[in-house]
Formats: C-alpha cells, structure tokens, sequence
C-alpha cells in the first residue's frame, strides 16, 4: 500500500502544479511571479487595417452601378444615420479650387458605397451649393447643413433638400468651422471658421426643435473664449460637454485645448500653445499615459470619442516632436493621441512622431499594429460599432507624394490572449495531460508488480517490504514417492 500512496501524493502535487499554472496563464495572481508569468496577462492591443480605396492619390470617382467608390477628396463634411449609414456630402478634389458637391453614402457593415444623385425631388434652389469644409448634424432622419452660403436641411429617408432662407439670425457664410453634433438633443454646435479674408470667434447652437440659430454669448465679460480660428478638432461628449484642438488662428497653428460646458456655457482653457517655438509636441513614450505629454499645433486632425468616452485624434497639419525655431515648418502629421478622460492626460498611442512620415498599408482589409495611415489633414472621420474609422484626406499615398487620397481605413481595440499566453495555457494542458497518462502507467506497474513480485522495482524504491505473500509449500507428502526396490542381490525375504 505505500507504493500506491507515494504516487497518489506525485499525482496530487502534479495537479496542483499544473493548475497553478493554468492560473497564472490567466494574468491573476499567482505564487508563480516568474518572467513568464507576466508575460501571461490579457492584452489590449489596437491595429489598424487598410479596408478599401487606393493606397495612391487623386483617384476618380468610381460609378459603375456596382462596386461604386468616390473619388479623393478632403475636407468632406459628414454624419451618420441610426441604420450605421454614413454620408458623406461635399470636399475638395485635387487640382481643382472649386468643391464638390457630391453626395455619397457608405454602409459600414458592408462596406457598401452609394452615389445619390440630386433627382427631381429637389429644386435647384433648394438644394445645397458645392461645400467645402461644411458643419453637419443629423437628429433624427433629418440633417442641417451649414456652410459657404446658407442652411440646408437633408430628409435622408426621402432623399430630398430644403434651403433655410427666411432665417432670422445665422453665422454669416464660411467654411472650416469646429463643430459637434449632439444627435440626441438636436443641437449642432459651431465654433468660428474662415472665409478667403477672415477668421471667425464667434459661437453658435443650431435646435433642430426651433429650426434656428442662436449665437452663444460668454456669460460675463470677464469669460475667457477661445481665439478666432479655422480647422480645430473637436469632440462632443455623451453629458454634452464640448472639447477643442488646435487649429490655425490669425498667428499661427496653436494646441489650444479647450472644454466648453453647455450648462455653464463657460469655456475653459486646459492647455496649449502658440507660435513656432513653442508648437512641437511632446511624446514621451509609445503608450503611457503622463502629465508631460501633449501632442503639437495643427489643424485638420481626425477625432474620435471611444467607448471609455476617452478623445482620440489622429494626424492633422501641424508640427512634431522636433519642430522649433523660427524656421519651423508645418508638416502633414500620422500621430496617433488619446486623451484619457479618467486621469486627463494626453498618451501617444501610435503612429509616427514625425511628420511627413511614410504610410504603412499592409494587405487589404487585415488588421496589424505596424500599420499605419498616411499622414493627411481634413479626412473624414467616424465610429461605427466601437471601430474607429478613417476616409480620405489631403495627404502622402504610398509612393509618399502629396496628393488627395480616398483611402478607408478602420482602427479596433481587440483584447485577447497574447500569443505567448495561449501557447502557455496548452503547454500547461499538455504537461498535466502527460503527466497524468504517466502517473496511471506507473500505478498500473505497481498493481502489476504487486501481483507479479516485481522484485526489481522494489529493490530499487527501497521500499522492499516484509513478505506478506504466501510461498507455495510443495506438500512433499503429496508427492509419490518413487518406488524403491531393492537391491536385486540382497536376498528376498521368504
Ligand atoms: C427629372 O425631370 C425631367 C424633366 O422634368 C425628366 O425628363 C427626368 O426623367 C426626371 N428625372 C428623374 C430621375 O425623375
Ligand atoms: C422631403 O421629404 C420629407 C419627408 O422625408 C417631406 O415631408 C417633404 O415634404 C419633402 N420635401 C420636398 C420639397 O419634397
Ligand atoms: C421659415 O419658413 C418656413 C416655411 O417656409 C416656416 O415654417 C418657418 O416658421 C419660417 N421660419 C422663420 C424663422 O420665419
Ligand atoms: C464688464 O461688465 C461690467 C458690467 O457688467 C462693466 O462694469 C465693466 O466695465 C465691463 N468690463 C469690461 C472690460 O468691459
Ligand atoms: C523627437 O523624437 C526623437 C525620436 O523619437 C528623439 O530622438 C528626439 O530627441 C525628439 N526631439 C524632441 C525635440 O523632443
Ligand atoms: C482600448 O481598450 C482599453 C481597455 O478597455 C482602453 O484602456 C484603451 O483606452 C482603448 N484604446 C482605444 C484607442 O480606445
């Protein structure tokens, strides 16, 4: 019995051992804090992929009835309907100074692109003029267009437009404003913007409820507001606060980081810069988070809010982490930036950290964190089902030349186990398998041995016991006995 119980206490520890490494291939706490431990845990890793367009610039519309794809543009204003459609109205071509006035629609889920034609729904008057730089907002099935002349409204179920004419207060024309949609309240809030002479401070609130403007005023004197600017980047919030980004004031690109609060209606400055000493960014390292990081002056970034309500902005025209001096120059940015709500501070999270970078495209339509988008300005920019997605823009295609691009590009966050991590938890599985096969040869070699007298493998455990068995005694008495005769000379008994 003691050989049995020597490898029921082998198998027990076997087992625990194996599951103290299936705990530790977990990421959870573990008695095992080795190398491999760590490198065990959950990882959270964002990539991008090149869905779809052309890895080169100015390409031309597509119209062939299937497989539609419009052509290069930047500065295309944009909204998104409940069904996960976005549309895509207006832009700037390449080689061309007058804008488009194109609608498209793009059916995320499928990856789908669809023309609409102005049909006779629409009066010529009624529909809306070339746009570049537009503000748009959708509430509802209906969308408010603001831009270069007056404010139209868009039914996207029956495709049709309405010019607001008789409004009696409006934003004068202009284009390049920063605004964000509050698609759930109805309100499309706007901030300055320029035409060809001027730039614009002024600030504003569309109601889809009164089909009107109204122009915000600081509540006192005393307020500080942002300065006139073009091309900032901005966020809206599920609570409805406002966030703003740079943008190109009448002395330059500037990182100023602003927080407006609807219910205060007080802006607040949290940081920023101007001026050309003063515009480079500070990275710090790839992926963490501090207090000492803040990315450059630009305009025209691409912005995300995540499901953490964290704000992401990717790219833009602006200055890197070595622009300085007075000879500093703009570049074309692929800098990608979080700004986490929780701790409020801004993290480098890919991307290139200097400008005029070359793209990495990878193969089509598969995600990999060495990816990276082309650095551009102006794209368009939208979520869809927790991706982060990326349209065209004025920047560097594959052959890094300048030029107008119609490039799709999706971003995901996919938790999952490293590989490191799966291979462990299989080994772990494999180990305790083998072991577990190993241990019932040996206790069925022992059961084997117990009833064949494997004497050698006692002999060798030290464990040779005290003869418990019953040596079979050979009953001499049941043995005949052979015959014994006598010597034939001895003289027989008469
Ligand atoms: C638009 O109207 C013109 C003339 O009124 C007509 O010939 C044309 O077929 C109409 N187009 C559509 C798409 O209805
Ligand atoms: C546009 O479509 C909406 C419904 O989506 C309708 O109420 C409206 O009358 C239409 N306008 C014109 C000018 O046809
Ligand atoms: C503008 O005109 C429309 C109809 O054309 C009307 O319903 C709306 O009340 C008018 N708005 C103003 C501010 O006059
Ligand atoms: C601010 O407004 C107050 C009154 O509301 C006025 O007395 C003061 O002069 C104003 N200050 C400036 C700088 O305009
Ligand atoms: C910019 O980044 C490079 C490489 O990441 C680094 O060597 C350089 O010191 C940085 N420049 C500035 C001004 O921070
Ligand atoms: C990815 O997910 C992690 C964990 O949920 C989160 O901390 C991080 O901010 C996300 N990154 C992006 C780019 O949304």
């Amino acid at each position: 019995m003691a050989n049995l119980q020597v490898f029921m206490l082998i198998l027990i520890e076997v087992g625990s051992y194996g599951s103290l490494r299936f705990c530790a291939a977990h990421g959870s706490d573990s008695l095992l804090s080795n190398k491999h431990s760590e490198k065990t845990a959950e990882k959270t890793e964002g990539a991008w992929a090149w869905i779809d367009g052309s890895d080169h610039g100015n390409q031309k519309n597509k119209l062939h009835g299937i497989h539609d794809y419009p052509g290069s543009r930047f500065g295309a204003s944009s909204w998104q309907d409940s069904d996960g459609i976005v549309w895509i109205y207006g832009g700037q071509k390449y080689g061309r100074n007058t804008p488009l006035d194109e609608l498209w629609s793009l059916d995320v889920k499928n990856q789908d692109w669809n023309f609409h034609r102005f049909e006779n729904k629409t009066t010529s008057k009624q529909q809306p003029p070339p746009c570049f730089g537009c503000a748009s907002c959708h509430y509802g099935n209906r969308v408010v267009v603001f831009g270069l002349s007056s404010t139209f409204i868009f039914h996207m179920e029956n495709e049709n437009w309405t010019a607001l004419r008789n409004l009696s207060v409006s934003p004068s024309p202009r284009s390049h404003s920063a605004y964000w949609c509050d698609s759930a309240k109805g309100i499309l809030w706007l901030f300055g913007g320029q035409t060809s002479k001027e730039k614009f401070g002024d600030f504003w609130r569309f109601t889809f409820q009164e089909m009107q403007w109204i122009e915000v005023e600081p509540p006192s004197n005393t307020s500080v507001v942002p300065d006139k600017c073009s091309k900032a980047s901005a966020w809206i919030l599920s609570s409805g606060d406002l966030y703003m980004f740079g943008g190109s004031t009448h002395s330059g690109l500037t990182s100023n980081f602003w927080q407006f609060s609807p219910k205060s209606t007080e802006w607040t400055k949290l940081s920023g810069t101007t001026g050309l000493n003063n515009c480079a960014g500070k990275y710090g390292k790839m992926g963490i988070t501090s207090k000492n990081n803040y990315p450059g002056c630009r305009e025209g970034a691409a912005t995300w809010v995540n499901e953490q309500g964290d704000l992401l902005m990717f790219g833009g025209s602006g200055f890197d982490n070595f622009s300085r001096g007075p000879f500093a120059e703009p570049g074309l940015l692929s800098d990608f930036w979080m700004f986490e709500m929780s701790s409020h501070q801004w993290v480098w999270i890919g991307g290139l950290s200097r400008e005029e970078g070359v793209p990495v495209f990878g193969e089509k339509r598969k995600s990999d964190p060495h990816n990276i988008p082309g650095p551009r300005e102006s794209p368009v920019s939208f979520s869809f089902a927790n991706q982060l997605w990326l349209f065209g823009g004025a920047g560097h295609d594959v052959k890094q030349r300048d030029g107008i691009l119609n490039d799709l590009w999706m971003y995901e966050n996919v938790t999952e186990n490293t590989p490191g991590d799966t291979l462990n938890i299989s080994f772990g599985f494999r180990v305790l398998i083998a072991l577990f096969v190993l241990t019932l040869v040996l206790v069925l070699s022992v059961c084997l041995c117990y009833s064949k007298e494997c004497r050698v493998f006692r002999w060798r455990r030290g464990l040779r016991p005290v003869i418990k068995y019953k040596p079979v005694k050979v009953d001499m008495r049941q043995v005949q006995q052979p015959e014994v005769h006598p010597p034939l000379d001895e003289p027989p008994t008469m």
